[in-house]
Parts: C-alpha cells; structure tokens; sequence
C-alpha cells in the first residue's frame, strides 16, 4: 500500500483525533451547523477504517466535550442523536470487524437512553481486541481528573487506599482511560492549535500535530501525512536522542 506511513514502522499504537471544523465545513456550504455534524460522522467511519490499516491499533475521538453544553440546545440535541444512531447502527458491523469500543466520559448528566446504548456497545464488543474505538463524549480532561480523586479519596477514606502508595500508575488506573497506553499521536483538525481538555494526563508526551484540512474533509491521505510526520519526530521524554553526544 502506498501511502502508508511506513511498513516497518510500528504505530503509532495510540492516535486521538480533535474532530474539529464541522460549524466552519457547514457555514461555508451555507447549511446549519448539524449538516457538518452529520458529514462528520461520514469521516468517523471512513477513519475507523483506515486507522486499522495504516497501523493504529488505539484510536481515541473527541466527539463532545463538557465544554460543549454551552452550544445552543438544538445542536446539543443534534449531537447526542447522531451518537446514538452511530453506535447503534455501526455496533454490529464494529463488533464483527473485532472492533472494542468505549466511551469515556461523564455519564451522571447522561439520559438512561444513552447510558444504555454505551452500555450495550461496551459489553458486545468487551472480548474483541483487534482495535480499540474510545469515543469521547461529555469527555473533559479535568474533569476526569476530579472524578479520579474523587474515587481516590472515597478509597482512601475507607481505608483501601494508603496516600504514601498513590503514584502515577495509580492514578492512571482511575481515569476513564484505565485500559489504553499513552497517546502517541495527537492530531487536532480545522486549523485550532489547542488541546481544549482532552487526555490532559494521557498526552503528556504525545506528539502534536495540526491539520489545516475541516473534519468532514478529512481523509486518508490527511491521516497518512501526520503519521508520516509523527515518524519523523524524534520521541525524547526528557532524555537524549539514542547515538547522541
Ligand atoms: C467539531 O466541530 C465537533 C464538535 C465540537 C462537537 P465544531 O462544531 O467545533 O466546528 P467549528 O469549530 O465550529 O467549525
Ligand atoms: C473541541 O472542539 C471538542 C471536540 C472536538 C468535541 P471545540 O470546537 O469545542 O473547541 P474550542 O471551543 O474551539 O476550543
Ligand atoms: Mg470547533
């Protein structure tokens, strides 16, 4: 295949996507905002698929933030609809590819509808390994964070926890991420240079890469290119390059 970043080059294991430019994709086509929404989701599904080829194995997207209640209530509306027919139209399908799926998020403020839906899909897809889709949805970083300490303290309190023991693995293991390696490669869309509060702790040591391309014009070959550059970046986590002075 020829556009694949490399063929003797692993990963990068874990890609999250800030799937962003739908409102701009829309307004330019002078249609409403929920157009861009609903071509975005046509991008999530070609994505998902070419991610498994080009070497992903973890591949993490933002799809609502908790910042993003402060939208106007009918495009709130929207994107909560358009997750729901994701997952329950693509469930099977996923599910039968050996797709795992979870959602991280905050599910308190969530409708039982919802919940169930996330629900189901976890559990279909619980025994599959061969990828692993994480939607993020009422996702924050910090407020995975609070929810973490929260869970920390009530453990703590009960004695099941000692505060002398609590190290980073611990605290790791309480996010909603528990189960996946550190982002490799984070790949924002739309032309935003910024995290806006997604995987805080998870990406310490992510590489970054903006895209100028708007998310439903996002493709393959925009996926290939910031792979490629991922490559080309040189991974030190604070140390020095391998062979250097
Ligand atoms: C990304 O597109 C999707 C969500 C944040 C839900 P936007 O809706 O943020 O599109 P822009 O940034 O306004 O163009
Ligand atoms: C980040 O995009 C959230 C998602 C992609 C779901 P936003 O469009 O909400 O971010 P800001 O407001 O431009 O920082
Ligand atoms: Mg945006």
């Amino acid at each position: 295949m020829t556009d694949d970043a490399s063929a003797d080059q692993p990963g990068p294991w874990h890609t999250a996507i800030i799937m962003d430019g739908n409102g701009r994709w829309a307004k330019s086509r002078g249609r409403p905002r929920s157009f861009g929404h609903k071509r975005g989701v046509e991008t999530v599904r070609r994505i998902v698929e070419d991610a498994g080829e080009l070497g992903v194995r973890y591949l993490t997207l933002f799809s609502f933030s908790t910042e993003n209640w402060n939208r106007p209530a009918d495009e709130v509306g929207a994107l909560f609809e358009l997750l729901k027919h994701y997952v329950e139209a693509d469930l099977e399908g996923l599910a039968k590819r050996g797709v795992r799926i979870r959602i991280i998020g905050r599910r308190d403020n969530l409708g039982a509808d919802l919940v169930a839906i996330i629900d189901r899909a976890e559990a279909r897809t619980r025994d599959n390994t061969d990828f692993h889709l994480t939607i993020a949805f009422n996702y924050g970083g910090r407020d995975e964070i609070v929810r973490a300490c929260q869970a920390i303290a009530r453990e703590a309190a009960a004695g099941e926890l000692d505060a002398d023991a609590l190290d980073e693995a611990a605290i790791a293991g309480h996010l909603d991420t528990a189960a996946l390696p550190d982002v490799d490669l984070m790949i924002r869309t739309s032309g935003e240079q910024r995290i806006s509060n997604f995987l805080l702790w998870q990406a310490a040591y992510a590489e970054l890469v903006f895209l100028d391309v708007l998310w439903p014009d996002f493709s393959r070959e925009d996926l290939a290119r910031a792979i490629k550059t991922y490559h080309q970046r040189s991974r030190r986590y604070g140390g020095v390059d391998v062979g250097a002075a």
